[in-house]
């Protein structure tokens, strides 16, 4: 029957979307980057302000690329450059996913790096290496390896060689639906790693950590949570907008983005539960940043049965969510040249590669010889664009996460919003949510108008009176 194909087809893509949108979403923002953040900005207060970030912001820029991706049907600027003109808006609103489109290079450059450390840790994780490690060990071992650039840049090439391999081949689906086996039996060893956590006597520490909230914090983690909520959405950057152009026309936009939304904060809260009664029980320094994940975990698989086995399955799981997000973040800027030049792709994809892969070695250096290289210093003698050996400022690795989630990933998404809400407007969000229900349409386009945007420049104009 010709009806029951129709409807078997948009079930099949809607599910496509939310494999695919959470395949972007859940990677190291969870796991490694919102307990560093989190540990670095003082815990509960972070984790508020993160999570109304989450609602108020991150969910309703995912609605707007979603809305402009599915009506555009192309890559991101193209997109955006076809509803302007369609709308009789300036086609300078594209600029915004060409912003994104570079972003989303910047973030791999980094992101290729830490996915590297998960890939040196499932082998020391097979060899058995942390067998009853203490947390002063762990802390070393974690110490070891990024002290070796060489190592680091080994495994920084294999993961940004699998990135590019996956996307020259077009398999980017199969391993979408790899992922859909995947992704339970992550969360299911995080439930395992909660279950140790219990065992630490700790646990209550953990949950006071994460969930205490102390208002002398909030001001320096406003900028962070919300820099945080886009990263972990995989928002800003165009990837979702990218993955909205595949979206069916009747599927329901509302429901599928709440499930991938859901689905990152339950996995990002899990990992935090999961880590910090390990951190607090090892004695280890919840502000220690970057190296958080990869010092408390190998305490706690260490120190359990079957910890070992469990420990490479965890660090593969991690590296396999790692490599669907990175697809994700390299997909946009691949996607808009092969659009330009027809027959490029492969090399285009190989060529962007290859500029994130030396962006990498940037902050490879950061964690050892480039230690003291510091950028954006500003100390008793006025600013210095860089200085070695200088107090404060940025290290390599600092100034493109900075750059990125903090500033290219919220204009991004201001961009975005206020485009859905104001350049589409009305009618546009009414079709294609199919609301029926007046008093939703306008929350919603006063989410889109308002709340959002507000939102964003607030937080940017509390960072400059800070
Ligand atoms: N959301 C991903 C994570 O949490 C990172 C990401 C950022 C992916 C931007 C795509 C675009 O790990
Ligand atoms: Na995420």
């Amino acid at each position: 029957m010709a009806g029951d194909k129709a409807v078997a087809q948009v079930w099949a893509s809607r599910w496509i979307f939310i494999l695919a949108a959470t395949g972007s979403a859940v990677g190291l923002g969870n796991i490694w980057k919102f307990p560093y953040m989190t540990g670095v900005y003082g815990g509960g207060a972070f984790v508020l302000i993160y999570l109304f970030c989450i609602a108020l912001v991150g969910m309703p820029v995912m609605l707007a690329e979603t809305l402009i991706g599915r009506r555009g049907r192309h890559s991101p600027v193209v997109s955006l450059q076809n509803l302007a003109v369609e709308r009789g808006a300036s086609v300078r609103w594209a600029w915004a996913a060409v912003m994104g489109l570079i972003c989303g290079l910047l973030i791999l450059s980094f992101y290729s790096v830490v996915a590297g450390w998960s890939l040196s840790y499932i082998i020391d994780m097979g060899k058995g290496s942390f067998t009853g490690i203490s947390g002063e060990d762990a802390g070393a071992a974690f110490g070891a390896l990024t002290a070796d650039p060489v190592k680091l840049i080994i495994f920084h090439t294999i993961f940004m060689a699998m990135t590019a391999w996956v996307i020259t081949r077009g398999v980017v689906a199969g391993l979408e639906r790899a992922l859909r086996l995947m992704m339970p039996l992550l969360f299911l060893l995080l439930v395992v790693l909660l279950g140790y956590s219990v065992t630490t006597g700790h646990f209550m520490d953990g949950v006071r950590f994460l969930f205490h909230f102390d208002p002398a914090q909030v001001k320096d983690g406003l900028l962070p949570a919300l820099g945080h909520a886009f990263f972990t959405l995989s928002v800003g950057v165009g990837s979702i907008m990218a993955f909205g152009a595949y979206m069916p026309r009747r599927a329901p936009i509302g429901a599928t983005i709440i499930t991938v939304g859901l689905l990152d904060t339950v996995v990002a809260l899990a990992a935090g539960l999961a880590l910090f009664p390990i951190v607090f029980a090892a004695g280890l320094e919840p502000g220690a940043g970057p190296g958080l994940m990869f010092v408390t975990l190998p305490v706690a698989f260490g120190n359990i049965a079957f910890g070992q086995v469990m420990g490479v399955v965890f660090f593969v799981l991690v590296a396999l969510a790692a490599w669907s997000s990175s697809i994700s973040m390299l997909e946009p800027a691949v996607a808009y040249f092969s659009d330009r030049h027809a027959g490029g792709r492969v090399r285009f994809t190989w060529l962007l590669a290859l500029i994130c892969w030396v962006l990498g070695i940037g902050t490879v250096l950061s964690f050892n010889e480039w230690a003291e290289l510091k950028f954006f210093v500003t100390g008793a003698d006025g600013f210095a664009l860089w200085a070695w050996g200088a107090e404060g400022g940025k290290t390599f690795f600092d100034l493109v996460d900075y750059l990125t989630s903090r500033i290219m990933l919220p204009l991004g998404g201001l961009v975005f919003v206020l485009f859905a809400g104001w350049v589409l407007g009305r009618e546009v969000v009414r079709e294609e949510l199919e609301l029926k229900n007046p008093l939703f349409l306008n929350l919603l386009l006063v989410l889109l108008r308002v709340v959002a945007p507000l939102g964003i420049a607030v937080v940017f104009v509390a960072e400059l009176l800070k």
